[in-house]
């Protein structure tokens, strides 16, 4: 039978999760990827275009190339992230948190570094040129595709879907109301939102099931060993229909309230997080950055385990059976007093109008993380960091 991997453009900020994504999307044989744009986000697009290459390089992987985007959101002032996913090093210097990268070792080699062409200019070329359609995930805040559909409209026209994390169908994550992604530039969502282009959101209730536990963790400290099956069903397993995802949500809302007043964890209770030994120094790196923002969901959001966002919208493009979907007309509150970058998932079709979007809303678990691991266990075969 023959098999032609989907062409994808990646654009993302880099981040830990969307370092996930990004390996997930290279190593997935499903994909070819065509490159990678960085926007503003999880921090500066200099500090995010510096993190994908790190991660890059620290997984073997080669002739990628990374293009930094748009600085700033369309309208607003910038912001960024790094108390939630922490992207900044503890002295303000760029690289992401929870494992030193060998700096020197790595960008000593010009090809490490990040392309001059900007990322707008890059993906339109790249896109409109392409021989078949090419889906865009996007795992950041959608600056760089509002200007690429509104400089270069006829890009549209090459492109099949555009498939992103963000959004939520309830309630948000860095606000209230929204999720971070679309927090920070709403207008470029709707600009997006409102292009013609097929749309796929995977919201916070799809990520918020991928979750970071133990078992995870013990996996990747020993990717080496990794078989498919020696995997069995410990995370939180999905499959769930709507209404019992967002009670979850709920649930977790309400836990929140109850720990409000005993927010930070304890000294033992941050030594009682259990770091696996791991098997190489790849592992090592993985499970460091994994780790690393654990007591920020814990003490944030009161998850026991932190989700794995980016690479959901990644995984869609591989195997999107595994997801359930519905589809409904979608759009972003731009001028809210208070819901601003709020998505509106019109599930009861009550504004009447047309479907633009493909929502998911639950995802296999066990499949999403079977694939991750085969490609980190890809990794780690490759990765210089284990000629150390
Ligand atoms: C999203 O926010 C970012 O900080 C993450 O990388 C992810 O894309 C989750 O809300
Ligand atoms: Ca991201």
């Amino acid at each position: 039978m023959s098999f032609s991997p989907v062409p994808v453009w990646l654009d993302c900020d880099p981040g830990h999760d969307d370092a996930f994504a990004i390996a997930l999307a290279v190593k997935s044989l499903e994909l070819k990827v065509l490159g990678v744009s960085i926007i503003h986000g999880n921090d500066t697009v200099a500090h995010c275009a510096l993190n994908a290459k790190r991660f890059m390089w620290a997984c073997g992987i080669q002739g990628v190339s990374v293009f930094p985007g748009v600085s700033r959101p369309l309208v607003r002032d910038a912001k960024y992230c790094p108390e939630i996913h922490g992207v900044h090093g503890k002295d303000g210097v760029a690289g992401m948190c929870g494992f030193n990268f060998p700096d020197e070792e790595i960008f000593a080699d010009q090809t490490n570094l990040p392309s001059v062409q900007n990322g707008v200019l890059k993906m339109v070329e790249i896109v409109s040129t392409y021989p078949e359609k090419v889906t865009i995930v996007a795992t950041g805040a959608q600056t760089n595709l509002a200007m690429a559909i509104r400089l270069f409209p006829t890009v549209k026209d090459n492109i099949s879907k555009i498939v992103f994390m963000g959004g939520a169908i309830g309630l948000g994550n860095t606000g209230v109301a929204a999720e971070f992604n679309m927090e920070i530039d709403p207008e470029a969502a709707h600009v997006v939102f409102h292009s013609g282009i097929p749309l796929v959101m995977v919201p916070l209730e799809v990520t918020h099931s991928v979750l970071v536990t133990p078992e995870v963790l013990a996996t990747i400290a020993r990717i080496d060993a990794f078989s498919p099956s020696s995997f069995e069903e410990k995370t939180c397993n999905i499959g769930q229909d709507l209404g019992k995802r967002l009670q979850i949500e709920c649930d977790e809302i309400y836990k929140r309230i109850k720990d409000i007043n005993n927010k930070e964890l304890t000294d033992g209770e941050e030594s009682n997080l259990k770091i696996p030994e791991c098997s190489s120094n790849f592992a090592k790196c993985c499970v460091e950055l994994l780790t690393f923002f654990r007591s920020t969901y814990k003490n944030v959001f009161s998850f026991d385990s932190p989700p794995l966002h980016d690479p959901c919208a990644v995984f869609y493009c591989i195997n999107p059976q595994s997801f359930k979907t519905v589809n409904v007309f979608l759009d972003v509150e731009l001028s809210g007093e208070k819901c601003t970058g709020r998505t509106l998932c019109d599930l009861h079709g009550l504004s009447k109008k047309e479907p633009n979007a493909t929502v998911c809303y639950s995802l296999d678990v066990d499949k999403f993380w079977e694939k991750m691991f085969s490609c980190l266990k890809i990794s780690n075969e490759k990765s210089p960091l284990n000629k150390k």
